[in-house]
């Protein structure tokens, strides 16, 4: 609509005014935020933009590809994509206390993206896809900190580090303000109304120590899972279960249970499905889905993902529980 074609063409004017002919990076995650901040500015300024997209090797399935079909095939925009998943796992190996994956992977991500930014010697500035919450909620930091319950992903500090000025373009928005410009923008609407993923992405899913394998069992249930909500839908709402619900994912529990299959017995890992209904993320519903879908998902996963051989779904409201189980 053309309240939104004015609100980009002031934008990218800002943009173009503050950076003048310098050069920009962008840590791109395949999050919503980083997207369309990444797509609003390479409206303004085309290839004086690099994205910087690292892959911990913690993401969902074909995500790396998706994210680099869209930046880099589709909007022609200059993208590195670091692969340090390998360094990622190294780091992780032997470690299962949730809070110290949390930091290795935070304290990783920093340090892969800095060495990335380095290279780009001439960049001047460091874009962000901060939005109008996350200023706020910073803002009172200090006095939320005490009741902090598990430490999130924070790049705060990267700029200031790297020498670089820092570019802040979705700094007044709400986030269904950023969902309307992305589509503005010519992003894709399951792209811009994704679910949200926590940084540590599935290095939080996989309960204790993350392993590769694990990651590679959880990816395809979880796409099963997703995919299942995505062509299911409501008969009274009409929308699909994906839009019903807040956040829906696959956690891997590294037990094994014992199962059979043909003739033979099977003794394979377990993976519980999570779909939760919430507006603010801090208390939150587990999701009612039809008892035909949790049906439909759990055949699949258990006849197309070998080495999983039993789902189970989480009835835990938050709280007391939280949404991921880490
Ligand atoms: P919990 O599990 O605390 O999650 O109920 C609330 C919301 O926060 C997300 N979450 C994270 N996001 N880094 C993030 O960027 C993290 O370490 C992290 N831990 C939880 C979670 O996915 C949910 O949306």
């Amino acid at each position: 609509d053309w309240v939104m074609g004015n609100y980009i063409e002031e934008a990218v004017a800002r943009i173009r005014e503050q950076v003048g002919s310098e050069e920009v990076i962008l840590g791109l995650s395949g999050g919503v935020d980083s997207s369309v901040a990444a797509a609003l500015i390479h409206r303004a300024i085309g290839d004086q933009l690099t994205c910087v997209f690292v892959d911990h090797g913690l993401l969902r399935l074909n995500e790396g590809q998706m994210v680099m079909e869209m930046f880099a095939g589709r909007l022609h925009a200059k993208v590195v994509h670091v692969d340090a998943s390998a360094q990622f796992l190294g780091h992780l190996a032997g470690v299962s206390d949730p809070e110290a994956k949390r930091k290795i992977i935070g304290r990783e991500f920093v340090e892969v993206f800095q060495a990335e930014a380095k290279k780009l010697k001439s960049a001047k500035w460091l874009a962000q896809g901060t939005i109008y919450p996350d200023v706020i909620e910073s803002g009172g930091a200090k006095t939320k900190k005490a009741t902090t319950i598990k430490s999130h992903h924070n790049v705060g500090g990267l700029p200031e580090t790297l020498g670089l000025k820092l570019l802040e373009p979705l700094r007044e928005l709400f986030k269904d303000e950023v969902r309307e410009l992305g589509v503005a923008l010519g992003l894709p609407h399951d792209m811009v109304y994704r679910h949200p993923f926590p940084g540590p992405g599935l290095g939080v899913r996989i309960l204790g120590e993350v392993k590769k394998d694990y990651a590679d069992l959880l990816r395809r249930a979880d796409a099963i899972f997703i995919e299942e909500l995505r062509n299911t839908r409501d008969e009274v709402s009409g929308k699909t279960w994906y839009e019903l619900t807040s956040q829906a994912f696959a956690v891997f529990l590294p037990v094994k249970s014992v199962g059979v299959m043909g003739d033979g017995r099977t003794y394979d890992y377990v993976v519980a499905l999570r779909a939760v209904q919430t507006s603010d993320f801090m208390t939150a519903d587990w999701a009612e889905l039809p008892y035909s879908l949790l049906k439909r998902t759990s055949g699949r996963i258990i006849n197309e993902v070998r080495g999983i051989n039993r789902v189970t779904y989480d009835v835990s409201s938050k709280p007391p529980a939280t949404i991921e189980w880490e």
